[in-house]
């Protein structure tokens, strides 16, 4: 099973400006929680307890207030800095001696999953022994993200491409992924594109080559939804925001994951209403412990 995760946390968020002018994007709230919980859930669900938060450089005491390295979710949290943006493989060039001889999952910072079946996938991917393993979902604006073309039977993966101008495919390769040990080394060895950043698009791509990439797909059950722009951000929300009114269930509760999965206990979720005070979220915390 992968034990190690890293959430990359950096960016400067320049399409939510002024927002992210003083407060780093995953810090936002997402409707009742900040953003980097729902990321941080899904690492969770795969069971993952080793977890690397890469952050911009100076806004470590921002991510270390509300999510500290000795804390009651029975997880084990360390922190690096990015100095600037440079491209999403940099997470494992930052992040080489925390991954050391082991496989690991990435989840980009803003990225936001949720779905029937997501924890039985999640905990498939998780047991990824050698390659590389990408999420697809199907969307409706693929020129915005990477796509992979895929062999409708058998469903092999064809082609992977950034951004693609032209219509490929409506598969979208989502912000998680799973990696074998190697992609340090396949990382350090990527060039800069001509924007200047290491691609995560050329990373997967040596996976391809070498006949070493799956893919799992989110179906119809699931959603993988934008935090990109202003309005994906709220309608994100809202949509947080309706499905925990209509169930009484929060998505991205991260004590309720950790108590769930016999990480923490009682005690620990006591602690944690203390340090969030008296607010909707501690009485969610409350109900579940009672
Ligand atoms: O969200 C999925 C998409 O994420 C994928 O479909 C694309 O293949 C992948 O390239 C990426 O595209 P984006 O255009 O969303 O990447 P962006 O540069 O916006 O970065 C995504 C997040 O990662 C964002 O929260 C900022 C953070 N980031 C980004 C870079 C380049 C860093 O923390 N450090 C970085 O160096």
């Amino acid at each position: 099973m992968i034990k190690k995760g890293i959430i990359l946390s950096g960016g400067f968020g320049t399409r939510m400006s002024p927002l992210t002018k003083a407060v780093n994007k995953q810090l936002l709230p997402l409707y009742d929680k900040p953003l980097i919980y729902y990321p941080l859930s899904v690492l969770m669900l795969a069971g993952i307890k080793n977890i690397l938060i890469i952050v911009n450089k100076g806004q470590l005491q921002q991510f270390k207030k509300i999510l500290p390295e000795k804390n009651n979710l029975g997880i084990q949290i360390k922190y690096k800095e990015q100095e600037k943006p440079k491209g999403l493989p940099e997470a494992f060039i930052i992040g080489e001696k925390f991954i050391g001889e082991e496989n690991v999952a990435l989840i980009l910072g803003d990225n936001f999953f949720y779905g029937q079946n997501l924890s039985k996938l999640l905990f498939e991917c998780a047991k990824l022994k050698n390659g590389a393993k990408i999420i697809l979902h199907g969307v409706q604006n693929p020129e915005l993200f990477g796509v992979a073309k895929i062999n409708k039977k058998n469903k092999k993966i064809l082609k992977i491409i950034e951004k693609p101008k032209k219509y490929v495919s409506n598969q979208a390769i989502t912000g998680l992924y799973f990696f074998d040990k190697k992609v340090v080394n396949y990382a350090k060895r990527l060039k800069p594109s001509k924007r200047g950043e290491l691609e995560i698009i050329d990373l997967i791509n040596q996976y391809k080559k070498n006949n070493r990439l799956k893919a799992e797909f989110i179906g119809r059950g699931g959603a993988w939804l934008d935090t990109g722009s202003i309005n994906d951000y709220y309608k994100t929300s809202a949509f947080v925001q309706a499905v925990e009114n209509r169930q009484g269930l929060k998505i991205a509760c991260i004590e309720e994951i950790a108590f769930l999965n016999g990480w923490i206990k009682k005690k620990e979720i006591n602690n944690q209403i203390k340090f969030y005070g008296n607010c909707e979220y501690s009485n969610y915390l409350r109900k579940l412990i009672k």
